[in-house]
């Protein structure tokens, strides 16, 4: 869960050679890091590994993860395609000079503002998310005289064992149509067929997140290829492109087992050979990483100021952030680790909660977490802090953004700290 390029030199700690107790002095805390060099190690063995003979490999990077300029860049340098889900990420990626015919757009209640935009743009593919938005795109299609390519995206009902917050395909998610479902599915394919502007290439699906076993993986290559073999011979049609989604999981906390990303790719790259390869139908697959390629490549840093030592007994650690910049903890009970990295390897003897400064009794980064003896400005590093952080942000109680440094060989800010006047450019 760690940065690749972290080290640890006299008990302080270093990423790619520049201390981080610098780094926190610089660029001030709460500060989100990104390790740059882990970070292009990590779309490598993407790359490298989710490959096979019976199919071709296309890689989406989940921009919902964490999306700035900088990392559509660096997205787009090892040629990923990348998702968007709504108005806002399609602009950071236009913006950033993304192709936008390697975008591929989610999301389960397009707005029509929405919808114009990705065809005015040109995205390469619009996932279909239901029968109503079905509707709502061949009418807007028609109106803009817009070919475009699809996918649908199907629930095929997989329980991969992960939280309940961030399960999608149960026959109860709010996440597209269910595969057993066949009148809804008939009707898609009715309009699809009547209509001369939509192309459908395939189908989608999307089983959850923090996903560490690869048999949930291998049932949904199952039954997708078999749903989608069945649709293409029941309507006669060619439906090339496969997208088994992402939540491939991570390491948070030391006592989670989870694949790398090594293992992961081969073990899903063979079962789809094995699947695949009396398939000449299905030449293409899509798969949508995000936490995996972002997460464990990230951390944030903190000043703590005190120890709050309470009547009934439990310390609290004061840190100068908090569930503004990481809700997961809040949200859903998401564990974290951290040290200090003034006192790196050192003897950790206090037992305190890591909290924020919100008002919130639950704005809790980690609770019952030994650390070395304490001093104020001790500087706190959480790990795997690189998805779903940043981008679920806030500013309860008017914090500030934290900003986001990228270290590499270089230092750069890919995001600047909000100021005061920031928080004042939307009132009237
Ligand atoms: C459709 C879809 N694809 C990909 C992802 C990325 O998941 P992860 O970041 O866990 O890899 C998500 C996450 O919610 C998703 O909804």
């Amino acid at each position: 869960m760690k940065p690749t390029g972290l080290k640890i030199i006299d008990h302080i700690a270093y990423l790619n050679g520049k201390s981080l107790v610098e780094l926190a002095k610089e660029y001030q805390t709460p500060l989100y890091v990104i390790d740059e060099i882990g970070l292009r190690k990590t779309l490598t063995m993407y790359q490298t590994y989710f490959k096979g003979q019976h199919f071709e490999s296309k890689i989406v990077y989940a921009s919902k993860a964490f999306l700035t300029p900088a990392i559509a860049e660096i997205i787009n340098e090892y040629h990923f395609y990348m998702d968007a889900v709504s108005i806002g990420d399609l602009y950071i990626a236009s913006k950033a000079n993304f192709p936008m015919k390697k975008i591929v757009f989610h999301g389960n209640n397009k707005q029509i503002e929405e919808l114009e935009f990705a065809i005015n743009q040109n995205v390469g593919l619009i996932v279909v998310d239901n029968l109503v938005e079905l509707k709502t795109l061949t009418k807007l299609l028609q109106q803009y005289h817009h070919q475009q390519d699809i996918l649908i995206r199907v629930n095929p009902g997989i329980d991969a064992h992960t939280h309940e917050y961030i399960q999608t395909a149960k026959f109860t998610s709010k996440f597209g149509e269910s595969i057993y479902d066949e009148k809804v599915i008939d009707e898609m394919i009715q309009i699809i067929k009547e209509s001369t502007y939509l192309h459908l290439q395939g189908f989608h699906a999307h089983i959850g997140s923090q996903i560490h076993e690869l048999v949930a993986y291998n049932l949904e290559i199952e039954k997708m290829v078999s749903f989608q073999t069945k649709i293409m011979n029941l309507y006669q049609l060619d439906l090339p492109i496969l997208n088994i989604g992402g939540g491939f999981g991570i390491k948070y906390h030391n006592d989670e087992q989870s694949l790398s990303v090594e293992e992961m790719m081969i073990g899903i790259s063979q079962k789809l050979d094995m699947v695949l390869q009396d398939n000449k139908r299905i030449k293409k697959v899509m798969i949508e990483p995000g936490r995996s390629i972002i997460g464990p490549n990230g951390f944030t840093l903190y000043q703590c100021s005190q120890i709050k030592h309470t009547y009934g007994g439990k310390n609290y650690l004061f840190i100068d952030g908090g569930m503004t910049d990481n809700i997961r903890p809040a949200l859903y009970g998401a564990i974290y680790e951290c040290d200090i990295v003034n006192k790196m390897d050192m003897e950790k003897t206090l037992l305190v909660d890591v909290v924020g400064k919100c008002c919130e009794s639950g704005d809790i980064i980690r609770k019952d977490v030994l650390i070395p003896p304490f001093e104020t400005n001790d500087i706190l590093i959480v790990y795997a802090t690189g998805a779903y952080n940043y981008s679920m942000s806030s500013n309860y109680n008017n914090l500030l953004k934290p900003a986001v440094v990228m270290v590499g060989n270089k230092v750069k800010v890919i995001s600047r700290k909000e100021t005061l006047e920031d928080l004042m450019r939307l009132f009237k």
